[in-house]
């Protein structure tokens, strides 16, 4: 029997459990960055700079970080690089993030970067496939940098001869194929 009489009561419970969610479902939600504590900004900002440290965004971002085994100030990051990387899908060069954001807000770049398509050799599905949590840390810590450097140059199209500094891939006749653009 014990059961039983429990049924009830283990219903009543679950029913509080629901109505206290449905309670905290009404609050709203987390306030934005900019109403959030100090502490709260300041740890999203702390945990942008690690993302964007340990996923490598400054290996291509910023000039000289590899060469310099990433003892770069953070001053200088994701300033965008000169060097550029030559392929079948011509020459692309890694721009200037901190410019990129200047006219962007949260929402736009959580957009923005959920759908994300860019010619190589950027990994734009690496972005893509970070949470929302992650790319909107990242957003706050390329905020914090401020706008800084210059644009990088322009994409050149196949055909063209980049000037030094550049990468070059040579790949077979298939792969040039498949790596396509976007
Ligand atoms: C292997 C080199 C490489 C790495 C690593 C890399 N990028 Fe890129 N990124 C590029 C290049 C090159 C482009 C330009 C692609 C093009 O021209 O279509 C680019 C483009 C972008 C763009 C589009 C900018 C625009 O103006 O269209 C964004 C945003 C971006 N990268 C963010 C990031 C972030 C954030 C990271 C780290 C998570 C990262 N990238 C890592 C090389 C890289």
């Amino acid at each position: 029997m014990k059961p039983i009489r429990l049924l009830p009561l283990a219903a009543t419970a679950l029913l509080l459990m629901q109505s206290a969610c449905r309670v905290d479902g009404e609050a709203p939600a987390a306030p934005p960055a900019a109403t959030a504590s100090p502490d709260a900004a300041r740890e999203l900002v702390a945990r942008g700079e690690y993302l964007v440290r340990t996923t490598g965004c400054n290996d291509c971002h910023t000039v000289g970080y590899a060469e310099q085994q990433g003892e770069v100030d953070t001053s200088q990051w994701l300033t965008g690089s000169p060097l550029g990387y030559k392929g079948p899908w011509g020459t692309t060069y890694a721009p200037n993030l901190r410019l990129k954001l200047v006219d962007m807000d949260e929402a736009q770049w959580l957009d923005y970067s959920a759908a994300l398509r860019t010619r190589p050799i950027m990994p734009d599905f690496s972005l893509r496939a970070m949470s929302q949590a992650d790319r909107r840390a990242i957003f706050h810590f390329i905020k914090s940098l401020g706008p800084g450097g210059a644009p990088a140059p322009a994409y050149l199209p196949p055909g063209q001869d980049p000037p030094p500094p550049y990468f070059e891939l040579v790949v077979p006749a298939a792969a040039s194929a498949a790596i396509g653009t976007p």
